[in-house]
């Protein structure tokens, strides 16, 4: 009816897409997620609903994150920040999988889910299976008041607001900042300095700005979309922090561009898929400025040297020497957050490729937003 097209075009508030209009949200929505819970005196963060004191936070020996999907990959990128600043094994695993191989469910480990929806129910039985052998469970979820984040002992509200578009954005991007603040309060009670949590504090603080300095190249990258839209199949490789950005960008890719695209790792590539490069194969590269930057180049070049064009998702200060390979550069925050950032560019590559080649954007065909039944 009209009305209801009216009230549509109310809410997309001027955007031809809820994509597009959930990306450019982003600066706004992580300032929501951070609002309160930073404390600059101790440099921690402060989750009251985690319902966890100091000591049980001490008490835990290994974190395990789960999750579906895109919550899934930033799970990973969660596990990395986790291992980094707090120093205690972490590891994602997905969802769908868990409840399947009856799990070992420690006392000693913390448990995490992570959801957008909160409806997920590959997720809430993820929940139900750790909760029916007495673990720990928290939740990151978007939507107050959910399945999950009812079933479970507390958690982190992402509050990004409400997320329309199948191809989740700034709830993603909720989802690593939220990894990022438990990733404080659990270094905080061991033996992250002071000092380092007060560094990781200000760098969360800056992010706001830094992705709006992303969100503003948005032209640019839509010309590169322009281009990797005309391969039929696509590479997406990162390592360490790179790896589950890369794993989330080629997601993202699929879902609304129907585009084969295949993250790896950039160090295994040699060990089998680089006999697939030739120059109907581009790769999209995640070349953060951190120590695996000068192994992340050798890579490309042995890629370039097989005819494969690649488009690089990388830092100002990475030098590409003689490497002649077009760039998306994106600010730097701490090398432990640069999953946060190097994320949303690869949003848009996603949502410029499906707009070039004309897909329904917010609603991708076999997909759902959230997927209650199994
Ligand atoms: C569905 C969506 C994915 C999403 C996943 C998890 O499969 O298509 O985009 O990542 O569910 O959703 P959740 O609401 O649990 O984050």
């Amino acid at each position: 009816t009209e009305i209801d097209i009216a009230a549509e075009d109310l809410d997309l508030g001027g955007f031809p897409h809820y994509m597009a209009k959930e990306i450019q949200e982003q600066p706004e929505s992580v300032e929501r997620i951070i609002r309160g819970r930073l404390d600059d005196r101790f440099g921690v963060a402060r989750l009251d609903g985690l319902n966890l004191t100091p000591r049980e936070l001490r008490g835990f020996s290994r974190v395990k994150i789960l999750g579906c999907g895109s919550a899934y990959y930033v799970g990973q990128i969660g596990a990395t920040m986790i291992e980094e600043l707090a120093r205690i094994p972490a590891d994602a695993e997905a969802a769908s999988e868990f409840r399947y191989r009856n799990p070992i469910i420690e006392a000693d480990t913390l448990y995490i889910a992570v959801s957008q929806s909160g409806e997920t129910i590959d997720t809430a039985f993820a929940v139900e299976e750790i909760k029916r052998k007495g673990g720990r469970v928290v939740g990151l979820v978007n939507v107050v008041g959910s399945t999950i984040a009812r079933a479970c002992d507390g958690g982190v509200y992402l509050h990004a607001g409400p997320e329309i578009a199948v191809a989740s954005t700034k709830a993603l991007t909720n989802m690593a900042v939220g990894f990022a603040l438990i990733a404080l309060a659990l270094g905080r009670v061991r033996d992250l300095s002071n000092a380092d949590g007060q560094r990781i504090i200000d760098a969360i603080r800056a992010l706001p700005g830094q992705i709006k300095s992303i969100l503003d190249a948005e032209p640019e990258i839509a010309e590169h979309a322009k281009a990797a839209a005309t391969a039929k199949s696509l590479f997406f490789i990162g390592r360490v922090r790179g790896f589950p950005v890369a794993r989330e960008g080629a997601q993202k890719f699929k879902e609304i561009s129907y585009r084969h695209a295949e993250a790896y790792q950039t160090s295994e590539l040699k060990h089998g898929p680089l006999a697939l490069i030739d120059d109907s194969l581009p790769t999209v590269a995640i070349v953060p400025a951190d120590e695996l930057a000068g192994r992340n180049l050798a890579a490309l070049q042995q890629i370039r040297a097989r005819g494969g064009s690649v488009l690089a998702v990388t830092h100002e200060d990475v030098d590409f020497g003689e490497l002649d390979v077009p760039r998306i550069v994106v600010p730097r925050t701490e090398p432990e957050l640069d999953p946060i950032l190097l994320t949303i560019p690869l949003q848009l590559l996603a949502y410029h490729a499906a707009l070039t080649l004309g897909y329904d954007i917010d609603k991708p065909r076999n997909l759902a937003k959230s997927v209650t039944v199994e």
